[in-house]
């Protein structure tokens, strides 16, 4: 498959995942919480927000890099975790680590990943982050935060926002399960490995129940400063308060996430979240923020509304399921040329520039 034939659109590419991909596993990806409002909303609410173009402005050069956490990426677009990617390709997530590499961009490697962060770490050549949920087996988390530190995670990225699972009807109407030869690597040898059986929900759902601690309360930040020895992000970070007790904390970055739509149906979009978590903040540590982000002028708006970098988790799921690496790399490539040119058809040369003023009313 040469580059003339993939998909353009992020649309399309979600189109053609969807011929190559059998439908339990489609839905798994595609779908959201409940009646998938928050997922719809997340898409719509970038669209509502209008940019107000300055106009002969030399945009012969744009610049797109951002610094995060003392890194300098050349662009400000990060792969999110997303688990299970060998249900999208064989390749999976080593795939993805290499088109990290091969793109600039920074990835996030989910802790419910089907090959190890061990071997994730060794595929990749650009930064790397850890995924982390906290299990009621502390320790086993605990083992796999000094794992990913091993193989060279800069950061542990702790999702704060699955106490419990979302109403994921799709997965439960599915039975939505592992296949028998693919299990959760990092906890091999562990039942923590192997998700139930489905049993009238879904298996994930099962898995959730009963292996992430719903306990959690603010003194988990501590405990994983401690433990990890590299900065701790937060993931899943909706409300100024959040962004407040983040900071207070001790947390290195927040992402504004409602978890592409998957846990709370009704939260409200990201789009809208990011301006009152950037106020709680106050400048204090760096803002990323995902759910629906698609287009080059996404990226501009979030940077405009105080977002130093964006995630996208779909986009690249599809990008993986059509043509494996390469089709990471298109996706992420698209995204980006398309910052490029937003960036110049706004007037704006450098990102690291860009604020409210270019943001209509
Ligand atoms: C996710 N997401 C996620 N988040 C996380 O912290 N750990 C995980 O293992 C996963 N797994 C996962 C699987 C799939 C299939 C999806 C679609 C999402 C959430 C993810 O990191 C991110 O918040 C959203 O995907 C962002 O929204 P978009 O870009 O998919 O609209």
């Amino acid at each position: 498959m040469t580059d003339a034939d993939l998909p353009l659109s992020p649309e399309a590419w979600e189109a053609r995942a969807r011929e190559v991909l059998p439908s339990d596993i489609y839905d798994y990806y595609a779908g959201g919480a409940g009646d998938e409002v928050t997922l719809r909303a997340n898409r719509d609410a970038w669209g509502e927000l209008f940019l107000r173009p300055r106009v002969l402005v030399d945009v012969g050069e744009v610049d797109t890099s951002v610094r995060l956490l003392g890194e300098l990426l050349p662009h400000p677009v990060v792969l999110a975790p997303t688990a299970f990617q060998r249900l999208a390709h064989d390749g999976g997530e080593l795939a993805t680590a290499r088109a990290a590499g091969a793109t600039g961009s920074l990835l996030v490697a989910s802790a419910l990943s089907t090959v190890t962060i061990e071997a994730i770490g060794a595929a990749a050549t650009g930064p790397l982050w850890l995924q982390l949920y906290v299990f009621r087996d502390r320790e086993l988390s605990a083992d796999l935060v000094r794992c990913g530190r091993e193989a060279g995670c800069r950061a542990v990225c702790l999702t704060v926002n699955v106490p419990v699972q979302g109403n994921r009807e799709r997965d439960a109407n599915n039975s939505f399960h592992l296949p028998d030869g693919l299990e959760m690597a990092n906890f091999a040898g562990h039942v923590q490995a192997h998700m139930p059986e489905p049993g009238g929900s879904s298996g994930l759902d099962r898995f959730i129940g009963e292996q992430f601690d719903p306990s959690l309360t603010w003194d988990v930040v501590g405990w994983l400063l401690e433990t990890a020895g590299v900065p701790v992000v937060l993931k899943g970070i909706l409300s100024r308060e959040d962004a407040r007790l983040a900071v207070e904390h001790g947390a290195a970055a927040v992402v504004v996430s409602n978890h592409g739509g998957r846990q709370l149906d009704g939260a409200w979009p990201t789009v809208r979240a990011l301006r009152e978590v950037v106020e709680g903040v106050e400048g204090r540590i760096p803002v990323l923020v995902d759910g629906g982000i698609r287009r080059g002028a996404d990226v501009l708006r979030a940077v405009a509304l105080g977002a130093t970098a964006v995630q996208i988790g779909r986009p690249y799921l599809w990008g993986l399921a059509v043509a494996g690496q390469r089709g990471v790399e298109r996706v992420v490539e698209l995204l980006v040329s398309d910052l490029r040119r937003a960036l110049a058809l706004t007037g704006s040369t450098s990102l690291r520039e860009v604020d409210a003023r270019v943001l209509a009313g």
